[in-house]
């Protein structure tokens, strides 16, 4: 293989530059040119195409979103998207393909492998929703973002004595609403995969009032409710002030944590052996802290799974 292409696409992630540089640097290491694609999956509809140097991917590892840019392109699901996309690799001589992002990249991804085209698919999105990986890039970076603001809002709710319900990102899933609520010590947790009992949360609520508690924490996943609406049930129900924060896109940016650029290097990697080896369609994912690939077909048809045990540690840890 001489010609890679490289992309981004989805929600930007932290770690995508530390992962973007990995590609890079690996593939030039094994003699193999890299065309860096442009806006995602739309880039690659347009031609939106340029060779990488190794210069191009300096200074960026520890810096959020993505130097490619992104865009979420609902064109590429179209088989006449497909062939433009196509044409414009094999215009470019680009003769394996590796993307980095969410669920709607590994979407594309898999339509590319089916079209013939070699891709490997790497995961990026601060939801952590991708099956069969233990971790997506970015996702620990926007869990420390959520950590960082949980702890600042608990001082303002302490002083005052109020209830706060903090909206997290996540799309459809809890999994950032899991562990930023366990780790913040959330006294209820709110998300798509766990039925709630506002009742219930009440209660919990006024007891800990009753017993000196100063403050009561709710993080609510975007995908069960809306961080409004909850409050507003909270304070009718409880007669007690309740303020709502949504975090929205500021979980997305800054600078990616350690462990985020290390994944990021480690998935990043590994994409260009498996193209060198010939592995291709396949994703790539970590799991028991081994970089393992599976192919992408059987990612997307895995379900996803919510810890539930983590979800019953953070239960019991907030009565
Ligand atoms: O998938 C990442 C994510 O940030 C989700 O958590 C969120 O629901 C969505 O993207 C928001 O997308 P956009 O920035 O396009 O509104």
């Amino acid at each position: 293989m001489n010609r890679i292409g490289l992309l981004t696409s989805g929600g930007d992630s932290p770690g995508m530059n530390a992962c973007i540089r990995a590609v890079v640097r690996k593939a030039i290491y094994h003699d193999i040119e890299v065309n860096g694609i442009y806006n995602g999956y739309a880039g690659l509809i347009k031609g939106n195409i340029k060779k990488l140097e190794l210069g191009t991917v300096g200074d960026i590892i520890h810096r959020g979103g993505t130097i490619l840019q992104t865009a979420r392109c609902p064109e590429f699901q179209t088989e006449e998207g497909r062939k433009k996309a196509l044409r414009h690799l094999q215009e470019h001589k680009i003769e394996g393909l590796i993307v980095i992002g969410g669920d709607g990249t590994f979407k594309g991804a898999h339509k590319l492998a089916e079209d013939g085209f070699p891709t490997i698919a790497l995961p990026a999105t601060i939801d952590n929703d991708i099956p069969l990986t233990d971790y997506s890039i970015g996702f620990d970076t926007a869990l420390n973002t959520v950590i960082e603001a949980i702890d600042k809002i608990r001082d303002t709710a302490t002083s005052l004595e109020r209830i706060f319900v903090i909206e997290v990102m996540g799309k459809d899933a809890g999994n950032l609403a899991l562990w930023s609520g366990l780790a913040g010590g959330a006294e209820s947790i709110l998300i798509p995969e766990e039925s709630y009992d506002l009742h219930q949360i009440v209660e919990k609520i006024k007891r800990g009032y009753n017993r000196g508690k100063k403050h009561s924490i709710i993080v609510v996943a975007e995908g069960i409710a809306s961080a409004v609406a909850v409050a507003k049930q909270i304070q009718a129900e409880s007669n007690l002030e309740t303020k709502v924060t949504i975090l929205g896109h500021i979980q997305r940016g800054g600078s990616p944590t350690a462990f985020d650029r290390v994944l990021a290097s480690r998935f990043g990697a590994k994409a260009v052996e498996l193209l060198v080896n010939g592995n291709y369609n396949k994703a790539v994912g970590l799991y028991n802290n081994q970089i393992v690939e599976r192919s992408i077909s059987e990612v997307l048809s895995a379900g996803r799974e919510i810890n539930r045990s983590m979800y019953q540690l953070a239960q019991q840890l907030s009565i």
